[in-house]
């Protein structure tokens, strides 16, 4: 047991899914897991263990924003020995050929600052994602026929973002899209020498403010679990 997560030794596997949303993490052990036994559920953060395709995969609640996800990606690798981290989320495009729906693999993350800008003080540091993961992700998006785009994102403090001027230069330098979590991801696991990957399905443009209708984001999420599945176990 740590801080944050109830569960015994043992009881989390070496890869673990991170969607931000507890439920979602329920939905998906519920929907894709067999033998899916709930190991944490403090503070409402659920996490569960079961397998897939024969292999033992955690799938757990990261919350929203970096500080949240880096407690939970801190604790997994640290204390439990995740060595395999997927985040699968939800992000907002920021160019035009990026549509609701399709997929971003986030190559790297860019971002004003992360729970670890402390460590690093002058240094900008690169978060980058893992090379195996990333293209088997790749491998896996293309054989379900998703659109899917591979790149750079960006990794927000803020989802009530008040600096169009900072959207505009992301969008000029070639980011896809924006999210909230993958930047601390990639910068714990590289410096605990774990993989890590984001998989996300964009949910809302923010050029031509479209969002995806309720209804469809379940399935689009189911998507993006079989991806990262795949992604860990090819
Ligand atoms: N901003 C930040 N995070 C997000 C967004 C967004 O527009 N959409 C989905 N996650």
């Amino acid at each position: 047991m740590t801080v944050h997560i109830g569960a015994e030794p043992g009881q989390i596997a070496e890869t673990v899914l991170m969607p931000g949303d507890p439920l979602r993490a329920q939905w998906a052990a519920e929907t894709f897991l067999e033998d899916a036994q709930c190991v944490n559920r403090v503070r409402g953060m659920l996490g569960f263990t079961g397998s897939y395709k024969g292999n033992r995969v955690t799938i757990h609640g990261s919350g929203m924003g970096m500080p949240s996800l880096s407690i939970y990606a801190n604790e997994l690798i640290r204390n439990f020995g995740a060595r395999t981290l997927v985040r699968i989320g939800s992000c907002g495009a920021m160019q035009k050929h990026v549509a609701i729906r399709d997929v971003v693999i986030a190559m790297t993350a860019s971002t004003l600052s992360t729970p670890s800008r402390g460590l690093f003080r002058e240094l900008n540091f690169a978060p980058c994602a893992d090379y195996g993961l990333l293209r088997n992700a790749v491998e896996a998006a293309e054989r379900k026929k998703a659109v899917v785009h591979v790149g750079g994102i960006y990794s927000s403090d803020v989802f009530y973002d008040e600096r169009d001027d900072l959207s505009e230069q992301m969008t000029r330098h070639g980011v896809l899209a924006v999210e909230m979590e993958a930047a601390e991801l990639y910068t714990v696991a590289a410096r605990h020498g774990a993989r890590a990957l984001a998989v996300m399905t964009v949910s809302d443009h923010l050029l031509t403010q479209e969002a995806l209708p309720a209804d469809q984001r379940e399935r689009s999420f189911g998507d993006m679990v079989e991806i990262a599945l795949e992604a860990a176990f090819a």
